[in-house]
């Protein structure tokens, strides 16, 4: 009846003896030790020709599965011994997989015959990187800060009346204690983290797998950041944004350093060049990535100079600044000599500024603030501020066609309100 034990059992006796030799058996048989000192030493990892043998053999027991794109991963613990099982899969592998039906009343089969004959490309024992006592002792006195700087992470829960806090040093989950803090109480806004923080360790104690232990990191997926995000008036910068973006830092002639989004700053590097070679214009760094302290300072020093009204036009509130992604850039030029970052100025730069904008879709940039387009984009015309939208193919799509962010995206509609 149950079609997936049967299998199972099925795959177990059909490679029971094929895995018994492939495993080389137990370390006793082939060192000839007894069983006990077997124990002490670290058990060789067995090997699986099939991610099915490694299935079949694991059994009932703990285990984890993750299908990455360029590989399956399945971890599990037997008698003690916990194995990581990794099948690097093809493109054809990996869309065969993917585009089985799991709600399908087969689905358990299919998986199944699948695994039986996915080749292992490796299988390593992660008993290694258990903590060994001494250093789960020493750790005791530590600071949950401590923890968290040291590599750890809030893992599957915890329990207050106890302060147990379940947290993970990859791959393992260690049950970690911390001295009683009268003031924590459960609710539904409890930051397990900061709670912790403060407080000292009393005894860490091993648990088992954790939920990164198929956390294979040539194999997970890069995270990447949206280049097309839309962040205006109405939307705001994405929560785990700055956790995403990588930014990189670029000293202006000036010797200001100022920090861009990496793939930006190389593009914009490209323009900068481009436009000194060929047009001898030169334009420089002069506003980049904002935090939202900065923002907020600059807001501050527009209305104090130039009134509310210059401010909303002009910038940003903070959190809804395009400067937060890392994604723009204001530029300002130098002419004979002369630096010219003042915006008033810059927008009587018109010879210049048309040549500069004739270049920036080549180099994956466009214009984000259009002149005419304040009541679609909420902005006045800011011909110094470019918006990196990654790929030379959509910029050129957005500037040929005379189109602002919002409307590529379909957003005006919603910025117009
Ligand atoms: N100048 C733009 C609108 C900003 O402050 O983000
Ligand atoms: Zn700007």
């Amino acid at each position: 009846m149950d079609m997936k034990k049967t299998i199972a059992l099925l795959v177990a006796a059909a490679c029971l003896c094929a895995l018994l030799a492939a495993c080389g058996a137990k370390p006793a048989t082939e060192t000839g030790t007894t069983s006990e000192s077997a124990t002490e030493a670290a058990p060789a990892a067995p090997e699986f020709k099939t991610v099915g043998e490694a299935v079949a053999y694991a059994g009932d027991g703990n285990y984890q599965s993750s299908t990455y794109e360029k590989a399956y991963v399945y971890v599990f613990e037997k008698d003690g011994e916990y194995l990581r099982v990794i099948a690097e899969l093809t493109p054809e592998q990996y869309e065969e997989f993917s585009a089985l039906d799991f709600l399908a009343d087969d689905y358990a089969e299919k998986e199944s015959a699948f695994l039986a004959e996915l080749p292992v490309t490796k299988c390593e024992s992660l008993n290694g990187q258990m903590l060994s006592e001494e250093e789960t002792a020493a750790l005791v006195g530590k600071t949950g800060e401590e923890l968290l700087n040291g590599g750890w992470t809030t893992g599957s829960g915890y329990d207050l009346a106890t302060m147990d806090f379940y947290m993970e040093y990859s791959p393992f989950e260690y049950v970690v204690t911390f001295e009683k803090a009268e003031q924590l109480e459960n609710s539904d806004d409890f930051d397990e983290e900061a709670a912790i923080k403060p407080l000292k360790v009393t005894s860490v104690k091993f648990f088992g797998l954790g939920n990164s232990a198929t956390d294979v990191a040539e194999y997970m997926p890069e995270e990447t950041i949206d280049y097309l995000v839309l962040v205006n008036k109405q939307n705001k910068l994405p929560d785990d944004w700055e956790e995403t973006v990588v930014l990189e830092e670029s000293t202006n002639r000036w010797g200001e350093t100022y920090q861009v989004e990496a793939k930006a700053l190389a593009a914009f590097l490209e323009l900068q060049k481009d436009l000194l070679d060929n047009d001898g214009i030169v334009i420089e760094l002069d506003s980049t990535y904002r935090s939202v302290k900065r923002q907020q300072e600059i807001w501050d020093e527009f209305e104090a100079e130039k009134g509310l009204e210059y401010a909303q036009q002009y910038v940003a509130v903070p959190g809804y600044s395009e400067h937060h992604t890392g994604l723009a850039i204001d530029i300002c030029i130098e002419k004979d000599g002369v630096r010219i970052d003042d915006n008033d100025d810059m927008i009587a730069e018109k010879e210049i500024f048309s040549k500069i904008h004739a270049k920036l879709a080549d180099h994956g940039f466009i214009l984000r603030y259009l002149e005419g387009k304040d009541d679609v984009t909420g902005y006045a015309y800011e011909p110094w501020h470019f918006r990196y939208v990654d790929s030379p193919e959509i910029a050129h799509e957005i500037t040929d066609a005379g189109l602002t962010l919002e409307e590529y995206l379909g957003a005006d509609a919603e910025a117009a309100e």
